[in-house]
């Protein structure tokens, strides 16, 4: 199994490209399946659960080619552009042994249900960082008309006779994924469904764009009520997927630990005004660019922040952990409160080997700053778990070695080579 070794010690210099937003790129590829057309995705990052989507979206029968050609115009990227096909949907089973590895590959049960009249979906995996049930998907396409019954770990949902019909629909709390799924479901409904306390995050308002471009009649994404009119099919659309901001508030937090002067290319400060906001009260510098933005910290050091994770647009909980990372070091004492998961903490005890002094508390984390960190054999426990050990070994005294860098891979596209362009010392160690 790979890890990852970092030698702690060196300041950031350089350009980095972000990549597409794997948020963005996994609801998008789904909403192929509720066409006979193509859809034409741009930008779509190189990781492992896109990989793995890519199976689950061929197991109903979408045909799929990869450009061979990798786009390398805009600052060095390796974005793909992907073709997704489903002229027919073969299965509308999406078995325990695909869907077990990503929690949202689940989502295939929107479009599979709109489109098909039914699907059977099993409960879904992906990183343990909660209960993470699925209530509120059951309660939004039941609202539309199915019917739903879980048995033997299975989702069987089977829509009306006449096919889902427009509703609306109040979350009770609002959920990234039961919004993507249920305004996927919706843009085929017969009728008008209004959805209200929708997430508003980016990738929402990503998906709706390109759905709209698909012919749905959708208003008001990035808002909490979207109204979705019902169309009776959708076409085929090319679509470039939006910038991943977890990844660019990542590494602008790993230039705010490591010190020095990088542009983060292809990107956008609007995706991320809370985290950015955070970051400069820690004291880096963050400039926007045309395509991007600068981020820099030149002498001073670390100021300790407070943060509280929230839904859009307030500070993410996929950065929590890269901030909890930073704050290590600060010159000060900090509290950061977890208010979407309730076990997202497991880092703690990791960063602890590195020396970190951090205490929990319900779902507040006290850490007080430390002036050194030391490496240490650690572990990476989730997908953003993981890149925080890698923020913290930035500044850590000697090799910091990363085991189970599969989790890191799941939606980190060439970290070690992007930070090793900027002169980190990381490389990646096979065994
Ligand atoms: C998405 C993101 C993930 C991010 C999360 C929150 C993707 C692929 N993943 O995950 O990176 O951390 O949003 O920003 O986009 N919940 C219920 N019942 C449900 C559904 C969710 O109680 O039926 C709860 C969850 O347990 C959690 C909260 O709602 O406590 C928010 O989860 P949700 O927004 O659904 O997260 P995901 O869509 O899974």
């Amino acid at each position: 199994m790979d890890r990852i070794r970092i030698r702690g010690g060196n300041e950031l210099h350089g350009t980095i490209p972000i990549s597409g937003a794997k948020n963005a790129a996994l609801p998008l590829m789904i909403a192929s399946l509720l066409t006979d057309d193509t859809l034409t995705l741009e930008n779509v990052p190189h990781l492992a659960d896109v990989e793995q989507l890519i199976r689950i979206l061929g197991n109903h029968g979408a045909d799929i080619s990869v450009n061979g050609r990798r786009e390398r115009q805009q600052g060095d990227s390796y974005a793909r552009t992907i073709h997704f096909t489903s002229r027919n949907i073969v299965d509308t089973t999406a078995p325990y042994e695909l869907v077990s590895k990503m929690r949202a590959s689940f989502w295939v049960l929107g479009p599979l249900l709109a489109r098909e009249g039914k699907a059977r979906v099993s409960l879904p995996g992906g990183c343990a960082i909660g209960t993470r049930p699925v209530d509120l998907f059951i309660e939004g396409l039941s609202a539309l008309g199915a019917e739903i019954e879980i048995d033997g770990g299975y989702i069987n949902a089977t829509a009306p006779a006449g096919g889902l019909v427009g509703a609306r629909y109040v979350f009770p709390k609002v959920s990234v994924g039961a919004t993507h799924v249920l305004m996927m479901a919706a843009t085929l409904a017969k009728g008008t469904t209004v959805i209200g306390n929708a997430a508003r995050e980016p990738e929402v308002v990503d998906l709706a764009n390109c759905l709209n471009a698909m012919g749905a009649k959708i208003t008001g994404a990035g808002s909490s009520t979207i109204t979705i009119e019902g169309v009776t099919s959708l076409s085929g659309a090319r679509h470039r997927v939006l910038p991943d901001r977890i990844e660019t508030g990542t590494y602008a937090m790993a230039v705010a630990m490591a010190g020095g002067d990088v542009v983060l290319e292809n990107t956008d400060v609007a995706l991320l005004d809370t985290a950015l906001e955070a970051i400069r009260r820690a004291g880096a510098e963050i400039t926007p660019t045309n395509n991007g933005l600068r981020v820099y910290r030149n002498g001073g050091g670390i100021k300790p922040v407070d943060v509280v994770t929230d839904p859009y647009p307030g500070f993410p909980t996929d950065l929590q952990a890269q901030f909890m990372g930073l704050m290590t070091r600060s010159s000060g004492v900090s509290h950061i409160t977890e208010t979407i998961f309730e076990n997202r903490f497991m880092h703690v005890q990791e960063l602890a080997r590195l020396g970190a002094k951090i205490s929990l508390s319900g779902q507040t984390a006290k850490i007080e700053g430390v002036p050194r960190l030391k490496g240490a054999p650690v572990m990476a426990t989730d997908l953003r778990a993981s890149v925080s050990l890698v923020i913290a070994g930035l500044v850590a005294e000697g090799d910091t070695m990363v085991s189970r860098v599969y989790h890191l891979d799941r939606g980190f596209e060439r970290l070690e080579e992007k930070l090793t362009r900027c002169g980190a010392e990381v490389e990646r160690v096979s065994e």
